[in-house]
């Protein structure tokens, strides 16, 4: 069920929202006029994207949050009923990276990702369920990632924790409708790479400069397509054609997509420059209220970057088409 009025009307709280796509995410719901609680850890960068959002036509409201903190999001959620009535949509978008092989990455760091991508997650669905049906029903939107469906090497507690956000809204999704509560929608977004400050925030154990595996998509592209989720909820939706490409790939030639995504993370995710250790945002705040992270450079490789994934693409295409060919005449 779409939101039960309309954008102009409506009280969206967004995780995430200090920077990168929640900012963005932000701009564009305030740009339709909606009303937007803003949560994140970096207060200062929260209240940068409040102002914005008030000068393109929205209301907004700042509740400083730390998403693994259950009771702090139930509190984000009953602090904004408080404050105007009802909530209309959640948008659980908070993330944080760590980027390193398996065996590289710290216990206590793969944790926290979990932590945050998987169960703060949970602890937003959790807190803005009895407002939604409160409020004669809602949405939800979990901005994931591609890589809940597909994985990317030395991303491994990301790619985990966003294959669960994936399971967990599924099975929501389910319960919802066994137990008569359908009026609420859970949507899940899969996008590509995007140009956030995200790269710069993730936390480092490859000795290398971490930078965005192209092809690489503005922030805008993944807000606007949750604001087509809010007005007409789906399942799932891709932002980013590349998206879409790997995903039906993966689902058509699982093996061989996972070698050519394989080769394709090991080579593309690191720049020249050799970096230290760093434990990023995930522990400690870091926003500040940029939707964008500079990678507009890579953005212009796009032509010359999109025939070597074309390529790499063209190749999976092939391989997917003769292990069709393969099934279809067994
Ligand atoms: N960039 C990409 O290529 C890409 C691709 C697919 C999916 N995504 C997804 O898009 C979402 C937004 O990422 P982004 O690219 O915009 O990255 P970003 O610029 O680093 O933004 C991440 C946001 O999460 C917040 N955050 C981190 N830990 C938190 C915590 N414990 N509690 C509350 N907020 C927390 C950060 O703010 P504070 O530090 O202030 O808390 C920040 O606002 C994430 O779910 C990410 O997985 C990104």
């Amino acid at each position: 069920m779409p939101l039960a009025r309309a954008l102009a009307d409506a009280t969206i709280v967004i995780t995430g929202a200090s920077s990168g796509i929640g900012a963005a995410t932000a701009y564009a719901l305030a740009r339709r006029g909606s009303t937007v609680v803003l949560a994140a850890r970096t207060e200062p960068a929260l209240r940068e994207v409040a102002r914005h959002c008030r000068e393109l036509g929205g209301r907004t409201l700042v509740v400083p949050t730390d998403v693994t903190d259950a009771e702090a999001m139930r509190r984000l959620a009953s602090t904004t009923v408080a404050e105007f009535g009802r909530i209309d949509a959640w948008i659980n978008n908070a993330a944080v990276g760590t980027i390193g092989l398996f065996d590289e990455i710290p216990v206590a760091e793969f944790r926290q990702v979990l932590d945050v991508n998987l169960l703060g997650t949970a602890n937003g669905i959790r807190a803005a369920l009895p407002h939604l049906s409160a409020a004669g029903g809602g949405v939800v939107v979990n901005n994931a990632s591609v890589l809940a469906e597909v994985a990317m090497p030395y991303q491994s507690p990301y790619n985990a924790a966003k294959h669960g956000v994936r399971g967990l809204a599924d099975t929501i999704r389910q319960e919802l409708r066994a137990t008569g509560r359908g009026s609420v929608s859970i949507c899940t977004v899969l996008p590509a790479t995007i140009d956030t400050p995200f790269f710069r925030h993730a936390a480092n154990h490859s000795g290398r400069q971490v930078v965005p595996p192209p092809p690489v998509y503005p922030p805008e592209v993944v807000a606007e397509t949750i604001v087509r989720l809010l007005r007409r909820p789906r399942r799932e939706a891709y932002a980013g054609g590349a998206a879409r490409l790997i995903g039906m790939q993966w689902r058509l030639a699982p093996a061989l997509a996972e070698r050519v995504l394989g080769w394709y993370g090991r080579y593309t995710q690191f720049g020249p420059t050799p970096m230290a250790d760093t434990t990023g945002n995930v522990f400690h705040p870091d926003a500040t209220a940029q939707p964008e992270g500079d990678w507009a450079g890579r953005r212009r490789q796009l032509v010359r970057i999109s025939t070597v994934f074309g390529l790499a693409a063209a190749g999976t295409a092939v391989g997917t088409a003769a292990a069709l060919a393969r099934k279809l005449t067994r």
